[in-house]
């Protein structure tokens, strides 16, 4: 039984404030879950309460999420039994009493939530993945690692989000670890003979002033090779292009000029025949509906067209998206939605739609590694949590080291089975 809750502000990686929960239970347990935070937010996530108090941390405190919890969340599920996820969620939504979790806020909510699902967990002595995901927890993810960083990211030129790298062509988890920490070093090398600058961006990856967007698949593609891999078949390429950020009126703009919908499209055409490309997340902005699907239908059968502003891991607009056709994968973060349920609940109705599903960590993150756990549990088989540098991103990578060898033979690795629409 859940006996008392916890809260404090602590910070992120980005050093802004963010909410820690923990949680006591009645046999003695303790357990303690971290809160994330985006900077290219959906219009449609979940509510995250800050202060808004400027004396403070210039308004981003979250004190008043904190006294949420103690004085209204952890109240009203204390004597519940912490294995009934589904009712102490139900109840923190109700405690909250709002559509988009306004009121004591998603932040709030969701570190109870996290901090829950840990405590049961440890109480019935399994391992996090184990105890959500039951005997059947085994897939080993492809690790998609963000190792140029431009957009809301980093203060270059940049406009698309995230560049990353996917070892889909290794044997296991680890080995695709190290082939993508391989590549990483090679990349920094010939950035920096070309003359870039390689300080690195929010999420880990470099973030080099580059002329264009073409440019950064293209160092890509250069450092595959300079590491010893074949572009396409060991290491595909991904992006993150966050369209939303550099939407307005109707018009995208890209590389210095303005795009419609359907010049960008083409535009995406050209470079998954260029480039070996398995995913592209948030192509177009997370309101466009009508060309999203005109974006489906031209490239939906031939790469990973994930939605993250577009759907904000909500059950209701997925289901919106895939009676429209829209899309083909879902972009999974716990905090645009705000419990764990509702995550469980997107996560299955994607799988049961023929959706591929990627766990994702914030741009703003602590040492918190619970999505490594959920990644596994759901068996979605793909996980973006960074560049592999920075301890708030290896962190991640690192625990599912130890889910592996926990696993042991039981353990697969997704590799290109996780992108099933790939032509790269
Ligand atoms: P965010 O970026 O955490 O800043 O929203 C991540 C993403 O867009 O996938
Ligand atoms: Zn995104």
């Amino acid at each position: 039984l859940i006996e008392a809750v916890g809260a404090r502000e602590i910070l992120d990686s980005r050093g802004n404030p963010t909410v820690e929960v923990e949680v006591l239970l009645d046999d003695g347990i303790v357990q303690r879950a971290a809160v994330p935070s985006g900077a290219s937010t959906g219009a449609f996530e979940a509510y995250e309460l800050r202060d808004g108090d400027k004396s403070r941390y210039g308004g981003k405190g979250v004190l008043k999420a904190v006294e949420a919890i103690i004085d209204e969340l952890g109240p009203a599920i204390e004597g519940v039994e912490a294995s009934e996820q589904r009712i102490v969620d139900e109840i923190l939504i109700e405690v909250d009493g709002t559509e988009n979790k306004k009121r004591v806020g998603a932040n709030a909510i969701l570190g109870v939530s996290l901090a829950v699902a840990k405590a049961a967990a440890d109480s019935a002595d399994l391992p996090l993945f184990r105890y959500l995901g039951g005997p059947n927890a085994h897939v080993l993810p492809v690790p998609l690692f963000n190792v140029i960083n431009g957009g809301e990211h980093a203060d270059n030129g940049i406009d698309m989000q995230e560049f990353f790298l996917a070892p889909v062509g290794a044997e296991t988890y680890s080995e695709a670890l190290r082939w993508g920490v391989e590549t990483y070093h090679v990349l920094r090398a010939e950035l920096k003979a070309a003359g870039y600058a390689t300080g690195l961006g929010d999420e880990g990856g470099f973030a080099p002033d580059l002329p264009s967007n073409r440019e950064g698949l293209d160092f890509l593609v250069k450092a595959i090779e300079k590491a010893g891999f074949t572009p396409g078949t060991d290491i595909a390429l991904g992006l993150d292009v966050a369209a939303t950020e550099f939407f307005k009126d109707g018009v995208y703009r890209l590389d210095n000029k303005d795009w419609d919908a359907a010049a960008l499209t083409e535009y995406y055409v050209g470079l998954v025949n260029d480039f070996p490309i398995v995913t592209i997340e948030d192509a177009l902005a997370e309101d466009d509906w009508d060309n999203w699907k005109h974006l489906t239908d031209a490239l939906g059968s031939k790469v990973q067209l994930v939605g993250d502003d577009l759907f904000v891991t909500n059950p209701q607009r997925l289901a919106d998206g895939i009676k429209r056709g829209v899309a083909n994968s879902l972009l999974v973060k716990v905090n645009q939605i705000g419990t764990l349920t509702e995550t469980f609940d997107a996560v299955s109705l994607a799988q049961r739609s023929g959706y591929t599903a990627m766990l994702s960590h914030r741009s703003g993150e602590t040492e918190d590694t619970t999505i490594a756990d959920l990644v596994v549990a759901t068996n979605s088989g793909q996980i973006k949590a960074g560049a592999p540098a920075r301890s708030e991103r290896v962190a991640k990578y690192n625990q599912l080291l130890r889910i592996e060898e926990e696993l042991g033979d039981a353990a697969v690795f997704a590799g290109r089975s996780a992108f099933p629409r790939s032509q790269a």
